[in-house]
């Protein structure tokens, strides 16, 4: 029979677990009030004292900026060249990086991830993610009718390089070509941040794989503005300067997270590589993409960028509040690592960023935890291998004996399963 929606579609209800655990978090604390609910759904930053975070900077330079500004299409499919030119200054100039790179910017880092699979695969392809992953990355694999195959993301407390390997390989052998996801530093839904020495292995390894066929590796930066390293860690990106012929990095970019504007949608896909034809190609391909989804990006949040990343004032000043929130982060981690400690709760290794998840792998324990919790109004979200807590968006207080609830909670789950 056919229907309104073509054969090739995902039409399934969507069920996004991060928008589900979200919804349980606000409808609990509209029924018992704040202090008795734990919201560990939300994947934006909450201070401390409550209400979302926004910076300053960020909204006193929108206001900035001209009506008509806002109301005009960008300068170009690709972005404005003023967007375009700020965020290589942004990731690489800045941090005196000099890198030859194409830009295309999009809608959020999700625009960059969508266009990149779509781009570099064709329908009934595989696409390669960690096992422990952000959950969309699995709807937007979908959206393109894409396969997935998924490396382990540990072993131990490591990056899990051998599986990384075998299932490239793999991948290698059946299609020809490889599209790779590594989402490095601060990963979600783990914190974990690459040590040197892997990524040094990972890169001496996609270069000899590229001998067999085109490598192409997406490295997920949506949290870079995170990381305790502050800006030293650009300085992996000199790493990108020795890529193989027939290796494209495309880094995507997300200005949700560094300005914390997710309603803005501006995002970038940076392009690098040394084959400067096909990167070529693979920029009309992006900026095709972008004409025939969304036409062009947000002006006025192009503009809020740029002007944040240009005017040395204003980034000295967005640099200097946003680090207070880096600072926060790493305290409600300490406090909540510390803990769990303690009561000996196991967690993946988190070294950083908005997210430390318990690793649980059973999943029928997991799954009852989750809902054991739940009823205790302590929302978290449920994934592969665990359940994330969203420390962005819980206050000190409440992560103070969190750990002991959850190992009493779980304590609990496992005697009723007896
Ligand atoms: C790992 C990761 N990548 C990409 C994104 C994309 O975010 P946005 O499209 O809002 O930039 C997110 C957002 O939560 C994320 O967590």
């Amino acid at each position: 029979m056919k229907r309104f929606v073509s054969e090739n579609v995902h039409d399934q209800v969507i069920v996004d677990v991060v928008f589900e655990a979200a919804q349980g978090a606000v409808k609990a604390t509209n029924e018992f009030g704040d202090d008795a609910v734990v919201n560990g759904a939300f994947g934006t930053y909450f201070k401390d004292e409550g209400g979302l975070l926004t910076f300053e900077t960020v909204y006193r330079t929108f206001d900035k900026v001209e009506d008509v500004h806002k109301a005009r299409y960008a300068a170009g499919i690709e972005g404005s060249p003023e967007f375009r030119a700020a965020v290589k200054d942004w990731l690489f100039t800045s941090e005196g990086i000099e890198i030859d790179c194409d830009i295309v910017a999009t809608p959020g880092g999700t625009g960059a991830l969508s266009s990149t699979v779509k781009n570099a695969l064709s329908p009934g392809d595989t696409v390669i993610h960690p096992d422990i992953g952000w959950g969309p990355y699995k709807t937007i694999a979908r959206q393109h009718n894409v396969e997935i195959a998924n490396y382990k993301l540990f072993d131990g407390d490591k990056f899990n390089i051998a599986s990384f390997k075998d299932t490239c390989r793999d991948v290698m052998e059946r299609q020809g070509k490889v599209l790779a996801f590594v989402n490095d530093p601060c990963q979600n839904p783990t914190g974990y941040t690459m040590k040197d020495t892997e990524w040094e292995e990972l890169l001496a390894f996609v270069n000899e794989l590229s001998e067999e066929g085109p490598v192409i590796l997406l490295q997920d930066v949506a949290y870079i503005d995170f990381t305790l390293q502050g800006p030293a860690y650009r300085k992996h990106f000199e790493r990108f300067k020795d890529l193989a012929e027939n290796v494209l990095v495309v880094i995507a970019f997300s200005v949700s997270k560094t300005l914390t504007a997710y309603g803005m949608r501006v995002g970038a896909q940076v392009l690098i590589g040394k084959n400067e034809e096909e990167r070529t190609r693979f920029k009309n391909a992006a900026s095709n993409t972008a004409r025939g989804v969304w036409s062009t990006v947000n002006n006025g949040g192009m503009r809020v960028f740029s002007e944040i990343a240009s005017d040395e004032t204003t980034k000295k000043a967005y640099l200097a509040e946003k680090e207070e929130f880096v600072q926060l982060l790493k305290e409600r981690a300490e406090i909540f690592k510390l803990e769990a400690e303690e009561v000996d709760l196991p967690i993946y290794p988190y070294e950083e960023g908005f997210f430390i998840t318990l690793r649980i792998d059973d999943a029928a324990v997991k799954n009852a935890l989750h809902l054991a919790l739940k009823k205790k109004n302590i929302f978290f979200v449920n994934v592969y291998g665990g359940l994330r807590i969203a420390i962005c968006s819980i206050p000190k207080r409440k992560l103070r004996g969190l750990a002991k609830r959850i190992k009493e909670t779980l304590a609990e789950v496992e005697k009723d399963r007896e």
